[in-house]
């Protein structure tokens, strides 16, 4: 049995990927936070499992990864946990980049000290793109970040490369465009729309704010994404890949595609902050454009080239933008009606 270290497993991308490797017969052990309130929600269904086993612990603690890694001794580490969102890292830097950037040099010295044969994988993004300048981005396109959290990301990225090169640890970057799922966390836009216009949909809302409608991002289903980590660690070399869908689709498009999803057909009205999208059906406006949810520096286009991924991992992403919403929607509406418009995972 090959037993498995998930960094992150709280999160959407570690519940999903602890799923996976638990049906393929790992030893799941998970790292999580201690926090005010349990925060395993999305473990629900594998909580209780008798091949997982949860440890206290913390990305920016030395102290205890050492004795994490010593006692468990993983074949495989999935180096997930991170401050994840891109506009909370404008306004917390430096803690992002602790996490984002230190985290992952922690556990590639404790491989580099103890034990060669660990492999790692390393939560990579689109996000070193950024202001990007090629229409498609492959594995060998320039990087040009634009957050802090992208900024973090970046170091991460070339000291998975320098312990490779230089101590020839098996280390990859899984360089991952958007991927979103029923279990995304509530503050990303993805979700943002699908629990707000449903809950307008139920009546529990009025209208639903967002910042930049024109950004487009190429976004793909979590729950296949988390193969394709598990895939690169089997490869007979460690290399970087780009994991995406090969396709760009707007904010606005998102909106349009969650409300059809709905009964709704939204229209748009308006120029700049006073844009808002109009529920044709009713006449009622239902989005509106808030500038305090804009970035001081934002990312406008994102889109993947798989090629390498499809060619070497025989990996493809299969749910397409309308399918992710079908899914998306479908789970929170129905679990908000359930629960009076309240959000229970
Ligand atoms: P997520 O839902 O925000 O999960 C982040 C996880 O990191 C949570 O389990 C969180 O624990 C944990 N974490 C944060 N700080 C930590 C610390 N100091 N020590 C230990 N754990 C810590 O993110 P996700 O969407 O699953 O993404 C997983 C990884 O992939 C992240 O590194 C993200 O940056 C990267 N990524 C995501 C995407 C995407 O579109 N989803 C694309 C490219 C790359 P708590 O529950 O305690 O907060
Ligand atoms: N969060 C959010 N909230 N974003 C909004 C909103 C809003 O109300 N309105 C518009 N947006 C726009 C953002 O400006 C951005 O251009 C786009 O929607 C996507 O934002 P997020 O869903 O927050 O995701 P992200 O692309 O910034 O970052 C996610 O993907 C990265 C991979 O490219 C995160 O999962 C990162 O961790 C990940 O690395």
């Amino acid at each position: 049995m090959k037993t498995a270290l998930i960094t992150g497993i709280t999160g959407q991308d570690g519940s999903f990927l602890a799923e996976l490797l638990l049906k393929k017969n790992y030893f799941v052990h998970g790292l999580i936070r201690r926090s005010a309130e349990l925060n395993t929600f999305r473990l629900e269904k594998i909580f209780n499992h008798e091949n997982l086993k949860l440890h206290y612990g913390d990305l920016t603690d030395s102290i205890c990864l050492e004795q994490i890694v010593s006692e468990v001794a993983p074949d495989e580490v999935y180096n997930l946990a991170a401050q994840s969102h891109v506009k909370v890292s404008f306004e917390i830097p430096e803690i992002t980049a602790t996490i984002g950037a230190l985290g992952v040099l922690k556990l590639l010295e404790i491989i580099r000290k103890k034990d060669h044969r660990i492999k790692l994988y390393q939560a990579s993004t689109s996000e070193l793109y950024g202001k990007v300048v090629e229409e498609k981005q492959s594995e060998e396109t320039i990087f040009h970040p634009r957050s802090p959290y992208g900024v973090a990301k970046l170091y991460a990225y070339w000291i998975i490369k320098n312990y490779r090169e230089a101590y020839n640890v098996f280390a990859c970057n899984g360089i991952l465009f958007n991927h979103e799922s029923e279990r995304r966390g509530f503050n990303f836009v993805s979700r943002k729309i699908t629990i707000g216009l449903s809950r307008i949909k139920l009546g529990y809302q009025s209208v639903l704010e967002v910042g930049n409608l024109n950004a487009k991002r190429d976004w793909g289903y979590a729950k296949e994404y988390v193969e394709a980590m598990h895939l690169m660690l089997q490869q007979e070399k460690p290399k970087d890949y780009v994991i995406a869908t090969g396709e760009a689709h707007s904010i606005r498009d998102f909106i349009e595609l969650a409300g059809e999803e709905l009964g709704m057909e939204i229209t748009w009205q308006g120029e700049g902050l006073k844009e808002v999208g109009v529920d044709k059906k009713t006449g009622k406006t239902v989005v509106k454009v808030n500038e305090k949810y804009f970035r001081p520096a934002e990312v406008d286009f994102l889109l993947g080239d798989s090629s390498l991924a499809k060619k070497e991992l025989k990996w493809e992403a299969k749910t397409k933008l309308n399918d992710l919403v079908k899914i998306m929607v479908k789970a929170d509406y129905e679990s908000l009606k359930k629960n009076q418009g309240k959000f229970f995972y």
